[in-house]
């Protein structure tokens, strides 16, 4: 018997290098990116000449390139330069002011005791060997609302690398990324200054420019041929419809590649009803997180929708009350909140002569 690994990779298959799907590939061309890159980089260029960078703050919603973008420029920042360290710290891994200068120290080769050092007597550490080997560090802090979730005062870290200047004559770009677009507005006066010196936006991608990234990404993935015409397109509207999100999108082309491969032999082709395939199984997943998020009330009163098909809220409400200890308003939040989630929909009824006001008739979703 033929061994099944040699078989499989002899056979030629759908993929030809499925890691280029994955979300850790770095690619080598950003489509529909090249001016916030160059924005980006043009605030960076001091930095190479031993000056203070500026700083810039990128926001733009989930799936819009912003970590890529960064990781391409900090490679490229860290190949045309040895003065300047590019380090890329992402704040949900590294979410404290001791951690973060922690990470910086370590990229700049500190070796940092086991015993635990004050995070004051690493800042300084990390201030000497700058200023003895003339670096100077650009550093992303990406998911930078982090630092400011906690409100154990984590930001600090901020103040340190932003007076660094004046106070130890050592110079740090900040490259801070968000997608909370109301971040900028919560934080203080003085640092947002401070920070956005440069505001780079990240755009929702439209449906052609997912096109484009996608596009580019099959071609290096799939095997020539094995992928049908309407697949990049449909999986760019997908993304599209959901944000704009190329995580999302790049995601299902591969789902849709692993479908159509699990088919066998050599002559399928990746076509559209794997797409679907693979749509619907991302639908379940969200709707799946959805509902783990959800409490006991709430996942009883997706029940009784299920069993009795639709119920009028008022009718809810006296079966809960059997049940919970529940009120007419928490039973609106509960309703309001399911519905929010597209778990359930519920329409205004008409007022007959017995109906009192708000009632609404409530069914399950989809
Ligand atoms: N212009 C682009 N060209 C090629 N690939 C891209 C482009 N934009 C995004 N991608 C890819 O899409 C995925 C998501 O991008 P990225 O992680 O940079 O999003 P993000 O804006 O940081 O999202 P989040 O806010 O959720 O962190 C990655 O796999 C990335 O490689
Ligand atoms: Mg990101």
């Amino acid at each position: 018997m033929a061994n099944i690994f040699r078989q499989i990779d002899e056979s030629g298959g759908i993929f030809k290098d499925e890691r280029v799907l994955q979300p850790e590939h770095l690619p080598e061309e950003l489509p529909h990116r090249e001016a916030q890159k160059k924005d980006i980089a043009l605030a960076l260029r001091g930095a190479m000449h031993g000056m203070r960078p500026e700083n810039v703050i990128i926001v733009g919603r989930p799936g819009t390139g912003k970590t890529v973008t960064v990781r391409v420029i900090f490679k490229e920042l860290g190949e045309a330069s040895n003065r300047v360290v590019p380090i890329y710290i992402n704040c949900w891994e590294f979410s404290t002011r001791h951690a973060v200068l922690g990470k910086i120290a370590t990229a700049l080769g500190e070796i940092l005791p086991r015993r635990g050092i004050a995070a004051d007597e690493i800042f300084e550490r990390i201030a000497e060997v700058m200023r003895k080997e003339k670096k100077v560090a650009v550093v992303a802090l990406d998911e930078i609302d982090r630092l400011f979730a906690t409100r154990q005062g984590e930001e600090k870290v901020l103040y340190d690398l932003l007076r660094a200047g004046e106070n130890y004559g050592v110079n740090f770009g900040i490259v801070g990324i968000t997608n909370s677009e109301d971040f900028m507005v919560k934080v203080e006066g003085r640092i947002r200054s401070s920070l956005a010196q440069r505001e780079v936006e990240f755009r929702q991608y439209t449906p052609q420019q997912l096109k484009d990234i996608l596009g580019e990404r099959a071609r290096l993935a799939f095997q020539h041929g094995a992928l049908s015409e309407e697949v990049v397109p449909l999986c760019a509207a997908y993304g599209a419809k959901n944000g704009g999100d190329a995580r999302l999108a790049i995601a299902m082309l591969w789902k849709a590649g692993k479908i159509a491969e699990k088919e066998g032999g050599e002559k399928v082709k990746v076509a559209s009803k794997h797409c679907k395939a693979a749509f619907a199984s991302a639908e379940t997943a969200v709707r799946n997180e959805r509902l783990a998020g959800l409490g006991e009330t709430e996942r009883r009163i997706l029940e009784i929708l299920r069993e009795r098909g639709e119920v009028h809220s008022g009718e809810l409400y006296s079966l809960l009350a059997k049940e919970f200890d529940v009120t007419d308003r928490t039973v609106r939040n509960y309703i309001d909140r399911l519905e929010s989630l597209e778990l359930i929909s519920a329409e205004a009824r008409e007022r007959g002569k017995d109906a009192k006001g708000n009632s609404r008739v409530l069914k399950l979703s989809g």
